[in-house]
């Protein structure tokens, strides 16, 4: 593996470094912290038209939280959080543990799901900062049958991995890098921008790494370089400059990126980008 911190690299990061709000990440932790949502579990099955239980736990500081909105959302099959509906909406005071129970649609389709809690602080009884937190994802089913035995069978089978994604469960979704694109053709020595857009409900948290790759057979592709790596909060639009300067530059070859993240769930997940060209 080849790692150079090139000026160029240096420079970038400083771009990258100014994208993020430090005053907004701080007023974040400050309010947001200690927040999670417990329930639904990512093992959890419920049938369409069955009630899930939403917990919400805190650590208690001396910020005031109410539960303030739920927000159903799937998954769909581009990896991307689709909101079906707002589920609840008011104020749930929320001192060290709420919980909240909500029906899922009967008429919901098969796949993963996820609840979307607002919490929003209180300062002087007046609304204050929001934070939103997700449940990990849990699996809906059509139906259920109970066999003389006493086992339940699902209308669709549970390690169905075309319904029910092993990536999603690690909260691997709602990332897309948008540049470069399929077929483009950038020239060394120039920069190129490495743009991603994160989902607002998109589980993933923080880039780790940034990695050239040179495609081979899609399975032991060439790392040509680790372009970036650190902890950086993903924000909705994010992009990164590389100055292109690969010594071993091989105009035949596809190149592309590989986007390494963490999920709010502190697994590990990547993303990559569209194939392009690099000419000399
Ligand atoms: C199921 O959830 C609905 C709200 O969607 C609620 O009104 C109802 O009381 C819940 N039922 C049970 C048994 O908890
Ligand atoms: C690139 O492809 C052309 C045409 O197929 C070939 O002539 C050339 O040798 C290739 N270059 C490299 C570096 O593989």
């Amino acid at each position: 593996m080849k790692f150079s911190l090139t000026a160029a690299s240096i420079f970038a990061f400083a771009c990258l470094s100014s994208v993020k709000a430090d005053s907004y990440s701080d007023a974040i932790k400050e309010f947001c912290d200690g927040l999670q949502v417990t329930a639904p579990s990512g093992s959890e099955v419920f049938v369409a038209g069955q009630n899930a239980t939403v917990t919400v736990t805190r650590t208690p500081n001396s910020h005031e939280k109410v539960i303030s909105g739920l927000d159903l959302y799937s998954v769909d099959s581009n990896n991307n959080p689709k909101y079906i509906q707002n589920t609840w909406y008011g104020r749930y005071n929320l001192n060290t543990q709420a919980s909240i129970s909500d029906e899922i649609p009967a008429d919901a389709a098969a796949g993963q799901y996820m609840y979307r809690v607002w919490v929003t602080n209180l300062i002087n009884g007046q609304h204050g900062p929001d934070c939103i937190k997700t449940s990990r994802t849990f699996k809906v089913t059509t139906g259920s049958h109970v066999n003389d035995a006493g086992f339940v069978s699902y209308a669709q089978a549970l390690d169905d991995v075309t319904i029910f994604r092993p990536e999603v469960a690690k909260g691997c979704f709602g990332l897309t890098v948008k540049s470069p694109i399929e077929g483009s053709t950038h020239k060394q020595g120039e920069f190129i921008t490495i743009e991603l857009k994160r989902d607002s409900a998109s589980q993933t948290d923080l880039l780790t790494k940034i990695e050239l790759y040179k495609a081979v057979d899609g399975v032991n592709d060439d790392l040509v370089e680790t372009v970036w790596n650190g902890n950086e909060r993903l924000a909705n639009i994010f992009s990164y400059k590389q100055h292109l300067n690969n010594p071993g530059l091989d105009t035949n070859a596809s190149y592309y990126y590989k986007i390494g993240v963490t999920s709010e769930h502190g697994e590990t997940c990547s993303f990559k980008s569209d194939a392009f060209k690099v000419t000399a």
